[in-house]
């Protein structure tokens, strides 16, 4: 399906594949070696990036090098190179042929103690590395009943929008309302359209000279999904469990 940007560019939907740590090595090869010739299908009318983790992204690329199915990573340092035992650089992914990287994920800000700070060196880096970051943002259910949405997605952007205006890189934020990660609850359909203008605005204004491209992640399945693609200036899915199941993501894309 193709949807128009606010810039008047035309795109397909985009269907980020979060894999987090569901997939073991074995099964996430084999989800990509079964699914290939679907996949590919799937992939005339859409922008299918599957994010698998570290260890799986070289086979996988190998996998999809001769189809527009993109690999992205879950994550990456936000140090150039040096002691950091256990983190890969965005140098690295770049060399592997990483084409994407997800920053900011909720459950990187709260497991792993990211702040605003590192969230905005990982992004320089991964622009410095030609990494698209997708972008992740999203309120806290207190914040959300406290009516703090937008003041606390405007403190988010903030850096962000600091991070990356003096240049002119395509921008891809995710609005993930952290009570709608893994809950199967999505927000109300006036919410969603309400912060999508808002973001679309705030975006437009901020970075005249970017193109932005918004996504929605948050138990995004089957069935959500009809109701999300009447949303208008969402452009793409950032989707996790549902995606590890090849029939429920399918569904999604169609
Ligand atoms: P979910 O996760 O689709 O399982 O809710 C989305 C995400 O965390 O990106």
């Amino acid at each position: 399906m193709l949807i128009s940007t606010k810039k008047g560019i035309t795109m397909n939907y985009m269907y980020v594949a979060n894999w987090k740590m569901y997939l073991s090595f074995n099964e996430s090869i084999n989800f990509c070696l079964q699914n290939y010739d679907t996949l590919k299908k799937l992939s005339h009318n859409a922008n299918i990036i599957i994010c698998p983790s570290f260890v799986a992204l070289t086979p996988i690329i190998e996998i999809f090098k001769n189809s527009t199915i993109a690999v992205g990573a879950q994550n990456c340092s936000e140090n150039i190179s040096g002691p950091y035992t256990g983190e890969v650089s965005a140098q690295t992914l770049t060399q592997a042929g990483v084409a994407y990287c997800i920053v900011g994920h909720n459950e990187r800000r709260i497991h792993y103690g990211e702040t605003s700070d590192i969230i905005t060196q990982k992004i320089a880096l991964l622009y410095q590395h030609a990494i698209q970051p997708i972008i992740c943002i999203g309120e806290t259910k207190k914040e959300y009943n406290n009516k703090t949405t937008f003041t606390v997605l405007a403190q988010q952007l903030k850096s962000i929008i600091n991070a990356i205006q003096h240049n002119n890189n395509h921008i891809i934020i995710a609005y993930e309302p952290i009570w709608s990660i893994g809950t199967n609850i999505i927000p109300e359909q006036h919410h969603l359209q309400e912060i999508f203008i808002w973001l679309t605005e705030l975006l437009t204004i901020h970075l005249p000279d970017n193109s932005i491209q918004l996504l929605y992640g948050g138990s995004v399945n089957p069935t959500s999904i009809k109701q999300l693609k009447n949303i208008p200036h969402i452009n793409g899915f950032l989707i996790g469990k549902a995606s590890t199941n090849f029939e429920n993501f399918a569904k999604i894309i169609v």
